[in-house]
Formats: structure tokens, sequence, C-alpha cells
């Protein structure tokens, strides 16, 4: 991994729908939390380009002030260094702004996002979790991105990504193939044509694979107990500390190791996936009550103090 003069070997990846609700927020969160329990050396830097608060709810570990910094201070400085914070699971995350309006406003040449990246030099892999829109925030997640996952739960979400899509292709640069659909909100019952057609799931795939789109192999099931995880307590919980016993879980593991692998950042994964818990909590605790302060400045600032 990354040491104070090693080259940045960094991903991006955003994940992205015009569409609300087809799990964008919940996929991009888990896969931050798979990220690091399957390679637990890989610094992992979620950042939200939404309004909601989901992200902060589910991260932060403290209440943090203005003199924190957000995402909005990152924006102006140009870099996420100073505002990026150490919080829940071991997962870095970026406080939001008040408002990301103002944000817009500032980001009106699509590279923007790309260049503060660059600049913050994360050794590790980044997730930016968008808005359901096609602005600029997340004009200019698309051109920060070496993947865009793009959730389809049903028709209406595959007729955004066809604008999604498009759009990639108008904006050039190769973006267009950097995207991968992946199936969210899956129910199996779901059936299309009477009780003995085909699944909304095969209908939806086989049309994704006519409109030449590539897709995840592993879709993420629609469960009870994943939707009681994000609305049941104030705090969203992760489904890799919570929902253990589900199909999700099961699913969320194959696909970040199908992510991971794509991104060329397979390598030294920890199959296990921290089956024990008590460990787990124990381990990360550790790692959150002793950021490293040993250096200062581009990537050695990022050097994880829970590297081995
Ligand atoms: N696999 C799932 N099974 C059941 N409900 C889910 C699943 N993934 C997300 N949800 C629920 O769907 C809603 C929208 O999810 P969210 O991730 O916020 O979507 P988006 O960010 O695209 O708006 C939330 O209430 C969430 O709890
Ligand atoms: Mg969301």
């Amino acid at each position: 991994m990354a040491s104070p003069s090693a080259p940045h070997h960094g991903a991006v990846i955003t994940v992205s729908s015009n569409k609300g609700g087809v799990g964008k927020t919940t996929l991009a969160t888990n896969l931050a939390i798979y990220s690091r329990a399957l390679r637990e050396d890989l610094p992992v830097l979620i950042v939200g380009l939404d309004d909601q608060g989901t992200i902060d709810r589910m991260f932060s570990l403290q209440e943090y002030g203005p003199e924190d910094g957000n995402l909005k201070h990152g924006w102006a400085e140009r870099s996420l260094t100073r505002v990026a914070q150490l919080g829940q699971y071991g997962v870095h995350f970026v406080p939001s702004p008040p408002d990301v309006a103002l944000l817009k406003a500032r980001a009106s040449d699509p590279k923007t996002l790309s260049r503060i990246l660059r600049e913050t030099a994360w050794p590790g892999l980044v997730i930016l979790d968008t808005k359901s829109d096609l602005e600029a925030l997340t004009v200019n997640a698309y051109h920060a991105a070496d993947r865009i996952l793009i959730p389809i739960a049903d028709w209406s979400s595959l007729e955004e990504a066809e604008k999604i899509f498009r759009l990639l292709k108008a904006e050039g640069g190769g973006l267009v193939d950097r995207a991968r659909v992946v199936f969210t909100l899956v129910d199996r019952r779901s059936r299309v044509g009477g009780a003995s057609g085909t699944t909304l799931y095969q209908r939806l795939r086989d049309e994704a694979s006519l409109r030449g789109w590539s897709y995840h192999k592993t879709p993420i099931s629609r469960s009870p107990r994943v939707e009681a995880l994000n609305s049941g307590e104030q705090k969203p919980l992760s489904v890799l500390h919570h929902a253990k016993g589900t199909a999700v879980h099961t699913q969320l593991r194959e696909l970040t190791l199908e992510v991971l692998g794509e991104l060329g950042m397979s390598d030294r994964l920890d199959l296990r996936c921290r089956d024990d818990e008590e460990e787990t909590a124990e381990q990360w605790g550790r790692a959150v009550s002793r950021p490293s302060r040993e250096t200062s400045g581009g990537v050695g600032r990022w050097i994880a103090p829970w590297r081995r």
C-alpha cells in the first residue's frame, strides 16, 4: 500500500441514477464498508453530493462543526485533505455542506471535482454518492470516476439509465466505457406476463444487454431487513454488521469483489470478510482511536493507522 513516497494508486467510483429511491446511497455506503472489510489496508473515502445527510448520520463519530470543515470548504480549498474525517467502520467521509446548491454554482466546469480529487491524492478508494439528478455536481462526479455504477430497480430507472448512457457518450473521453449497471431492489417473485412468465429482473437484464450496457452479474435483492436498517433508526446501519444472515450480505460481498477486481484492487483481499463481529468492532475501534498524526500533507497524511 502507499507510503509517503509511493505513487497514488487510487480509484474513484461514482454511484448515480437520475431516479430517486433505487438504492444509490445504500449501495454507495455499503460498498465503502465492504471494501474496508475485504481489504483492511485500503483507505476508503465516501463523499455525498446529496443534501440528505445520510452519509453523515451513518459514518460520523461525533458532531462536526463548521471549524472541522465540510465539502464546501474542500471545494474552496481544491482538496479534501483537510476535511476528510475518519468515521464509523474505519471509513473516511467528508461532512456534507449545509447546502449543495452553493456547490452546484461552483461546479459549472465539469472537471472541477476531478482536479480536487487529484490534488487530494487519496491512496485508496473514493466513493461518490450523487443526488438523483444529472446536473452539474453529478456530471463532475462522472468526470472524476474510474467506474460509474448505475442502479436499475425497475423500468422507469432503466429508462433513466438510458439518459445517463446518452449523456456519458456525449461527454466523450471514454466515460461511457466506465459505466456498469447494478440491478437493485430485485424481487425474484415479481413476474411479468403472469405467474409462469419471466421475472422483472430477467426482463430488465435482457433489455440492458440489448442496449449494449455492461452490468454487474451480482444483483442486490429487495429485503425487508435491509429496508429496516435504513429506516428503523436515526443512524442507518450497515448490512455487514447488522444483516449478516441475508442474501443481500452475500450479494454485497460478491459485488464488492467484482468491483474491486475490475479496478485492479482485489489483491490482498481478506475473504473471511470479518466474520467475527466483536473482533471487527474492536479492531475498528482501535483504528478510530489512533488516527495517524505522524505525517502531514499529500499522500502521507493518509497512511492508514490500522495498516499492518
Ligand atoms: N436492498 C434493499 N432492500 C430493501 N430496501 C432497500 C434496499 N436498498 C435500499 N432500500 C430502501 O430503499 C429506499 C431508497 O434507498 P436509497 O439507498 O436511499 O436510494 P437513493 O439513494 O437512490 O435515493 C430506502 O428507504 C432504503 O431503505
Ligand atoms: Mg441517495
